[in-house]
């Protein structure tokens, strides 16, 4: 497990002004970039043109988060743009094998993203074709929702196996995520962090990515915490 890695989402951030959201985090690990097309999702937020500009505004890895349908036929041209990793949902896929071989041949890291109801089992067996596995914390669409602890043994299921095959493979959580809730989602086994109005709604960004860090580090030293809060 790689130490905490930190996306801030820009679905949070004032889309009139993307150039200074970017620059308030520059100790991020890459940019979150969530693309949703009304139909996958009931949300439409940016594409292609966007993510271009996005390229030329920041140095920033960017991560891309595709709620679209038909992302076999999308999700290689955003890594064309220069996205450094390109998540496709499994539930949108005909092909999710031969999308990820498409997206790797194009340099990108491969992802795949599953719903919270969408079970990890029968992707198992597909692991060592990705290079992040995205597991949705909230039903995908909107920022600001609350994560949902349900998600939590999935996810360390999902630990499990990926430790088991000894697999590079990255375990993404996205949705809710924050200093309430960031510790328990790292020692279930999440090492990449999606956050929105965690960063953008702080009244400091740089601090908040800075705290969150600090608390994903400690769920991952310790590994027994509870699964639910018991703070009421
Ligand atoms: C929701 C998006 C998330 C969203 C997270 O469907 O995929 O990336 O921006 O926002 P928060 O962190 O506020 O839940
Ligand atoms: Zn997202």
């Amino acid at each position: 497990m790689t130490t905490p890695q930190i996306h801030p989402s820009i679905l949070s951030a004032d889309f009139a002004r993307l150039g200074e959201e970017l620059q308030k985090i520059p100790t991020a690990d890459a940019v979150h970039v969530d693309v949703m097309d009304n139909h996958f999702v009931p949300n439409l937020t940016i594409g292609l043109p966007v993510v271009q500009a996005i390229r030329r505004a920041t140095n920033l890895g960017i991560d891309i988060h595709l709620m679209i349908e038909d992302p076999d036929r999308w999700a290689p041209t955003y890594a064309e743009a220069g996205a450094e990793s390109v998540t496709f949902h499994a539930e949108a896929s005909a092909a999710p094998i031969r999308l990820a071989q498409q997206l790797r041949a194009t340099g990108a890291r491969a992802s795949m993203a599953l719903k919270p109801a969408t079970p990890i089992e029968p992707y198992l067996d597909m692991l060592g074709e990705l290079d992040m596995l995205l597991l949705m914390t909230v039903e995908p669409g909107f920022s600001g929702q609350a994560f949902l602890e349900m998600v939590l043994p999935k996810i360390r299921r999902a630990r499990q196996a990926i430790s088991a095959a000894e697999l590079p493979v990255a375990l993404q959580v996205d949705g809710g995520i924050n200093a309430e809730t960031i510790e328990r989602a790292a020692a279930a086994g999440a090492d990449t962090f999606v956050a929105g109005s965690a960063v953008y709604g702080a009244e400091d960004a740089s601090e908040a990515i800075d705290q969150l860090r600090t608390l994903a580090a400690r769920g991952h030293r310790c590994p027994q915490t509870p699964t639910r809060s018991t703070a009421s």
